[in-house]
């Protein structure tokens, strides 16, 4: 287990690229030969000993999971971005460095593959996650998170949906603007006594950072199962740090509550709960004349001269004949309809004449007793509170529920060409920070000179030169320019803390989110099985939408259809409605590339069921 094996790397695995054209004042360093230590159950991926994404395939599987429509029948992969081996283009890395990429954007991506050394984190480790992400495109919604497994095989993954269980961790930026922006970090945990399992997410997590120079950035987290400490460092700095069991870090709590309201209690019969009551001492006024009418007739008006009450208002229509189908037999006697008698609109009218009727000015209308503060008011009545019988507490979050067996990327693939490199999953700091010292280090220098040559191009000279990033979490003072980045991501934050996002697969149902007016959406976290998924659905009532999603450290889209936004409309897909989620039961065949990427997925072989 702790027996140490020589990694040598680098030159072994690069790929020439000589020939390419390169920057003549900028030379494209060689893939950096080093040596790094590793344990043996640690899992360190930098996708440079694939030859191709053929090669890539027979390790990383993606979903072949598809989604039938009932009503049209049509069925789709339910993961259809395609994912491919890659070169940074937009800022160069060293000489063949290959990453992993989801080749489609707006769709739903995902990856992931079987862990050799499966790894237990328990009292006396620490779980170190680590990798690279480099954005070459713009990003307005997307992910680039990872989800750590239990234990799983090739099969399970090829079958991956999302649901329970397959999910101990989520870890990793996010960024779907205006909803949500931030570095994710969710536990899952079971509740002992309903055996109920769901995501903690860290509340106030730090900003994704996935925006401005699209350098290259390092993505670290470290938990400690003994202490119960986490940290997250981005670019090797620590961007958020503190203990699992702070008060209010983690949404929901991972205890439960120690008192609850006591359901099966009733508001007693005493209990006046009236705030404003009638004045029971009010008495009406003698004044107050309840019997006069609200109208009268207005006596000032006569009987104009020439209106005639023995005339009749209405008569028969005379020019109206009996019609040939009516059989008096069945029917009865035939009557003309009847209509305004047109001699009545020779003089001022006819038929019984009244006066109009006008406002009573005595009127008083029913006396009502005046509103008074109830001297008796008791406050809104509530349940008493009582011990939970359901209380149980977990001092050790830290420590995972199943062995780590796997890993997957699963997100909303929302930019073009992301790249993923370098991914370290296992139990020592020192290697992930040797890793990203002999890596990412270099690889973001060159990067940052790229662009510094490119500014020098432009104008001749720099203005403030990007300081280089360090692993260590130096105390260094930021400049100016980071300064505002950073205020940004703080306002980002707090607003991606105030609106928020976004989609789901709750236990096993899809919800998808359909943007009337245009095709985009989104799709966020995939999330764990549990009762309150009530909480962790999409709701469109503002408000109550909020306080749910402070409540799960969740973000949320708030829906309201406001002018300029397009509609949505919220589609839950479950088993037994709109859409079945159906397994592609042919067993697999690793050498096919297009099978393995789930591209060739047709309705016929989704349609099979084995
Ligand atoms: C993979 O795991 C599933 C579920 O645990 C099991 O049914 C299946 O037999 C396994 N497949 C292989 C090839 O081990
Ligand atoms: C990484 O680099 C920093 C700065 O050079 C150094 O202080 C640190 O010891 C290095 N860490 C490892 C594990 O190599």
């Amino acid at each position: 287990m702790d027996s140490i094996i020589k990694l040598l790397l680098g030159l072994v695995f690069a790929r020439s690229t000589f020939g390419e054209k390169e920057d003549a004042s900028l030379q494209t360093p060689p893939f950096p030969s080093f040596a790094v230590s590793l344990a043996e159950d640690s899992f360190w991926e930098n996708f440079q000993s694939y030859k191709s994404d053929e090669d890539l395939f027979k390790k990383w599987h993606i979903s072949r999971i598809g989604l039938k429509d009932k009503s049209t029948g049509e069925a789709r992969p339910m993961y259809p971005a395609k994912w491919t081996l890659q070169e940074p283009y937009y800022l160069k890395s060293f000489k063949g460095d290959q990453c992993l990429s989801p080749a489609t954007s707006n769709a739903p991506a995902m990856i992931g593959r079987v862990l050799p050394h499966p790894l237990d984190i328990v009292e006396g480790t620490k779980l170190v996650v680590q990798y690279e992400v480099q954005l070459q495109n713009k990003i307005q919604c997307g992910g680039a998170f990872l989800k750590l497994l239990p234990k799983v095989n090739e099969t399970e993954l090829i079958r991956y949906s999302g649901g329970n269980p397959l999910l101990e961790l989520i870890f990793g930026p996010d960024k779907c603007l205006p909803y949500t922006d931030e570095v994710h970090l969710g536990l899952k945990k079971t509740d002992p006594i309903t055996g109920q399992s769901e995501m903690k997410m860290l509340t106030g997590a730090p900003p994704s950072k996935l925006e401005g120079d699209r350098t290259v950035r390092l993505y670290t987290l470290v938990i400690d199962a003994t202490t119960q400490d986490y940290e997250i460092r981005i670019d090797g700095q620590v961007a958020k740090a503190g203990n699992l069991l702070d008060e209010g870090s983690f949404q929901p709590s991972f205890h439960a509550p120690k008192q609850v309201p006591d359901l099966e209690a009733e508001k007693p019969d005493e209990w006046d709960e009236r705030e404003i009551i009638p004045d029971p001492d009010a008495e009406k006024p003698e004044y107050w004349d309840e019997s006069e009418p609200a109208m009268i007739p207005n006596d000032e008006e006569s009987k104009p001269a020439s209106w005639d009450e023995t005339m009749p208002e209405y008569i028969p229509d005379p020019s109206s004949k009996e019609p040939e189908w009516w059989n008096t037999a069945e029917d009865g006697e035939w009557v003309a309809p009847l209509i305004r008698n047109p001699d009545c609109f020779k003089i001022a009218g006819c038929g019984p004449w009244s006066p109009h009727m006008i406002e009573n000015p005595d009127y008083w209308g029913p006396w009502t007793p005046p509103s008074i503060e109830n001297p008796n008011y008791m406050g809104k009545w509530e349940p008493p509170l009582i011990d939970n019988p359901n209380y149980f507490e977990n001092l050790k979050p830290a420590q995972l529920e199943n062995s780590i067996g796997g890993v997957v990327f699963e997100f909303w693939s929302g930019s073009k060409d992301l790249l993923i490199d370098n991914l370290y999953i296992g139990l020592h700091l020192e290697e992930a920070e040797s890793l990203g010292n002999q890596t990412f280090i270099p690889k973001k220098k060159f990067q940052e000179e790229q662009i510094e040559a490119d500014i020098i191009d432009q104008r001749g000279h720099i203005d403030h030169p990007k300081r280089p990033p360090t692993m260590e979490g130096e105390n260094t003072v930021n400049n100016l320019f980071d300064q505002l980045t950073d205020y940004v991501d703080v306002l980002l934050q707090k607003f991606a803390e105030q609106s928020s996002i976004v989609q789901n697969i709750v236990g096993g149902s899809l919800i998808v989110l359909i943007l009337g007016a245009t095709s985009f959406f989104f799709l966020k976290l995939v999330m764990f099985q549990q009762d309150h998924s009530k909480g962790l659905g999409i709701t469109n009532e503002g408000e109550k939408g909020l306080e749910e999603k402070e409540k799960d450290g969740l973000s949320e889209p708030k829906l309201e259809g406001s002018e300029g936004e397009p509609q949505l409309e919220i589609v839950e897909t479950q088993v037994e409605t709109d859409v079945t989620v159906e397994v592609d039961m042919e067993p697999l065949d690793p050498a096919s590339t297009e099978e393995a990427t789930g591209i060739s997925l047709d309705s016929d072989t989704l349609n099979k069921r084995g």
